[in-house]
C-alpha cells in the first residue's frame, strides 16, 4: 500500500465561485491529501452547494468525498449571497450534476480528526457553521485539530454584507463566535487583504487549459457582474482562492497576531469581527490575521496550477 506523506486537509466551503476557484487550486497543486470536502450553507442552500462542489470535482475527475452540512446557521435564518446568483456559482449550470446530501459534515470532521489527531488543517471557506457544530460534538475537537485556516471578517474595512460585516461571519455569527473562543490554531485571511487582489475577467484567459478556461470565463463573468453591481468593485475579489494559497505558499503572506471577539447581539453590526486595538490591553491573542498578500507571486502561482491539465496524482493523469 502507498503511504501518503502530504499535508492532511479538509475543505469546509459553499461554493461559491471564488470557492470553485481555491477548490481547483488546491486540488491541482497536488499538495495536499485532500480527505474531504465538507459543505455548509451559505452563498446558496445547501443543496445548491454541494452540487457545485460534486461539479467542480466532476471537472477535475476529483475523486475526493463530499459530506454536506445541515440547512442552517445555528440559530438564524440562512440568507444566501447576491454576487454568486441564484444557483450560487451562476455562469456554470451544474443543475444536471448527481449530489448526495449526508447531512454529517460536523460528525465527519470529529472522525477524520480523532483518527488523525493534530495532522488536519481545517480550510473554512464558509460560514463557521460545521466547524462550529464539531466543536460542540466534542470537546477535545480544537485541541486535535492542527490549524484551521479561516476566509472571513472584516478588521478595518467596511463589512460587505453590512456596514461592518465580512459574509461568512454575517451569515452565522454565533459559529463564528464560538470558532474564535476556541483553542484552535487559526490564521485568518480577512477582506482587508482580500479587497487589495483584483483580478479581470481577462486574466482568466491566462488559464492554459482549454476546457477549464471555456468555463471559468463565463463564471467569472457572472461573479465580475455580481461583484460589480451589488458590491461596487471594480474587479473580481478571490477571497476564497488567498485562504488557499496560504496553505500553498505562507511565505507570501505577512500575519499579525490579533485578539478577536465576534459581534452577535448588535442591531446593525452582528457579525462584526471586532479587534483589540487598545494598546495597554494587547498580550493575549487568538488569531494570526493574514495584513499583506504578495500580489504578483499570487497570480503567477495561481494562473500557473490551474493551467495544469488534470491532478498528476490520478493514475490517469500523466497520459
Ligand atoms: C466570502 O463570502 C462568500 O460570498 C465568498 O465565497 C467568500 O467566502 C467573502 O466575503
Ligand atoms: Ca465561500
Amino acid at each position: 500500500m502507498q503511504i501518503n506523506n502530504k499535508p492532511k486537509l479538509i475543505i469546509d466551503t459553499d461554493p461559491g465561485h471564488d470557492d470553485a476557484l481555491a477548490i481547483l487550486m488546491t486540488l491541482l497543486s497536488d499538495q495536499f491529501e485532500v480527505l474531504a470536502i465538507t459543505t455548509v450553507a451559505g452563498n446558496a442552500t445547501i443543496e445548491k452547494v454541494t452540487r457545485n462542489a460534486q461539479a467542480i470535482l466532476d471537472l477535475i475527475g476529483s475523486p475526493v468525498p463530499i459530506f454536506s452540512g445541515f440547512d442552517e446557521p445555528l440559530k438564524r435564518k440562512l440568507v444566501t449571497a447576491v454576487v454568486h446568483g441564484e444557483s450560487g456559482m451562476a455562469g456554470f449550470d451544474t443543475s444536471s450534476t448527481d449530489c448526495r446530501l449526508t447531512q454529517n459534515a460536523p460528525e465527519k470532521m470529529v472522525e477524520l480528526v480523532t483518527a488523525n489527531p493534530e495532522e488536519i488543517t481545517i480550510l473554512a471557506l464558509g460560514p463557521l457553521s460545521n466547524v462550529a457544530r464539531a466543536i460542540q460534538l466534542d470537546s477535545q475537537f480544537s485541541s486535535k485539530v492542527k490549524q484551521l485556516v479561516i476566509m472571513g471578517g472584516a478588521i478595518d474595512v467596511p463589512g460587505n454584507k453590512n456596514r461592518v460585516a465580512e459574509f461568512n461571519f454575517f451569515v452565522d455569527p454565533e459559529a463564528a463566535d464560538d470558532v474564535f473562543q476556541a483553542e484552535v490554531q487559526k490564521v485568518l485571511v480577512p477582506l482587508d487583504v482580500c479587497n487589495t487582489v483584483i483580478l479581470q475577467v481577462d486574466d482568466f484567459r491566462k488559464v492554459q487549459n482549454e476546457r477549464l478556461q471555456s468555463i471559468l470565463i463565463p463564471m467569472m463573468e457572472h461573479f465580475f457582474g455580481g461583484l460589480t453591481s451589488d458590491e461596487g468593485t471594480t474587479g473580481i475579489l478571490v477571497y476564497d482562492a488567498l485562504a488557499a494559497y496560504y496553505l500553498l505558499n505562507p511565505h507570501a503572506f505577512t500575519l499579525k497576531a490579533m485578539d478577536l471577539v465576534i459581534e452577535t447581539q448588535g442591531e446593525h453590526t452582528f457579525g462584526m469581527s471586532v479587534a483589540e486595538k487598545r494598546p495597554h490591553k494587547v498580550g493575549k491573542t487568538n488569531a494570526d490575521v493574514v495584513v499583506q498578500i504578495d500580489d504578483s507571486q499570487f497570480r503567477q502561482d495561481f494562473f500557473n496550477i490551474l493551467s495544469r491539465k488534470t491532478m498528476t496524482s490520478l493514475p490517469d493523469a500523466a497520459d
